[in-house]
């Protein structure tokens, strides 16, 4: 019997090794510096010889690589997100990719409600003057910011979700303990959630709210979704949190926005140009910047590098992947010719 070879683009934490390890197959790392990416056309020669694909979010898996992939059962990507490969592709050579949902949605509502906190209040303008010395005198001006519950005057604040699926309707809960009125875009979605939230039209949604916050996929519908008009339409004291995906905000249109008073600041997980950012956003200090760390807390990351293992595991086995995202493959005939001439 042939050894099976399981592809990893990059390493994974240690919880997802131990699975592919105890199942006996061997594994491969593309490119094993934690610090550095991998080149495309390392991942071209490496899929020839895999039977799986273990990827990240940062690797681009297009039709070139799944071609490449010869002896490729399946494709597993290690983060809920799968705009980083061609699924219709995908499916057209009847292979199944899977993702890791579910199990980062409370950790990346915690990580928005840390940056809508963090930019309303200050905290790391505000850090950054302790380290830097500069608390000689407490002043009643000193860091002034914005309220996030009803504070000061009374008003209860709005929060506009723009998505409204799992990590949406996680961070709408976590805003119950602030009392915020939250209200939604969701494209097919209208009236009233079984949760209380409104749906409305993106334009009333940037015009009410007080915190904006992303959590829609990027596809081709969402990309550059706000820009310079959507920016314009929002409160001049509103804030902005993007913890989806960079390029449902044009970078450019925001850094615009910010240094023009025509928001007032923004907090960002993720950029379009990842790992890049725009011209001019590292010196707004109306901006809290991350580097894409939604899901990162050890509990999580470990866990789905375990789901993206067993999830690996299945396509290795040829059998039904709990968390496939094109489950209409295992019906094509694509996959059966492809596996018939892998058996
Ligand atoms: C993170 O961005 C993910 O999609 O898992």
């Amino acid at each position: 019997m042939t050894e099976t070879l399981v592809v990893l683009t990059r390493t994974i934490p240690r919880a997802g090794r131990d699975i592919l390890e105890a199942d006996g197959c061997r594994i491969e790392v593309v490119q094993p510096d934690a610090e550095r990416a991998v080149d495309h056309a390392a991942i071209l020669d490496a899929v020839a010889r895999a039977d799986v694909l273990l990827c990240l979010l940062t690797e681009r898996i297009d039709a070139a690589v799944l071609n490449a992939g010869v002896r490729l059962r399946g494709v597993a990507n290690m983060a809920v997100g799968y705009n980083n490969i061609d699924i219709s592709a995908a499916s057209a050579m009847g292979i199944p990719v899977s993702n890791t949902p579910g199990v980062l949605t409370d950790t990346t509502a915690d990580l928005t409600w840390a940056l809508l906190l963090g930019i309303a209040r200050r905290i790391v303008e505000a850090d950054q003057y302790m380290r830097d010395g500069k608390f000689r005198l407490w002043g009643p001006e000193l860091m002034m910011g914005a309220d996030v519950g009803p504070g000061a005057d009374g008003r209860q604040k709005t929060l506009g979700i723009i998505g409204y699926g799992r990590i949406g309707r996680a961070v709408a809960r976590r805003a119950a303990g602030f009392d915020m009125r939250v209200i939604a875009f969701s494209p097919g979605h209208v009236g009233v959630a079984d949760d209380g939230t409104a749906f409305v039209a993106l334009d009333e949604l940037l015009e009410q709210s007080d915190f904006v916050s992303i959590h829609a996929p990027s596809s081709p519908a969402t990309r550059a979704l706000i820009g310079a008009p959507q920016l314009a339409r929002m409160k001049r004291t509103a804030y902005i949190i993007n913890v989806a995906r960079g390029d449902i905000i044009d970078e450019v249109a925001l850094v615009h926005a910010l240094r023009n008073d025509i928001i007032a600041g923004a907090a960002l997980d993720v950029f379009e140009h990842e790992p890049a950012m725009a011209d001019g956003l590292a010196a707004c200090t109306n901006a809290l910047i991350v580097p894409h760390i939604g899901s990162a807390s050890f509990d999580t990351r470990n866990r789905m590098a375990a789901i993206a293992a067993t999830n690996a595991l299945a396509h290795l086995h040829r059998s039904h992947a709990p968390d496939v995202v094109n489950p209409d493959v295992y019906q094509a005939t694509a996959y059966s010719a492809r596996m018939d001439r892998l058996a």
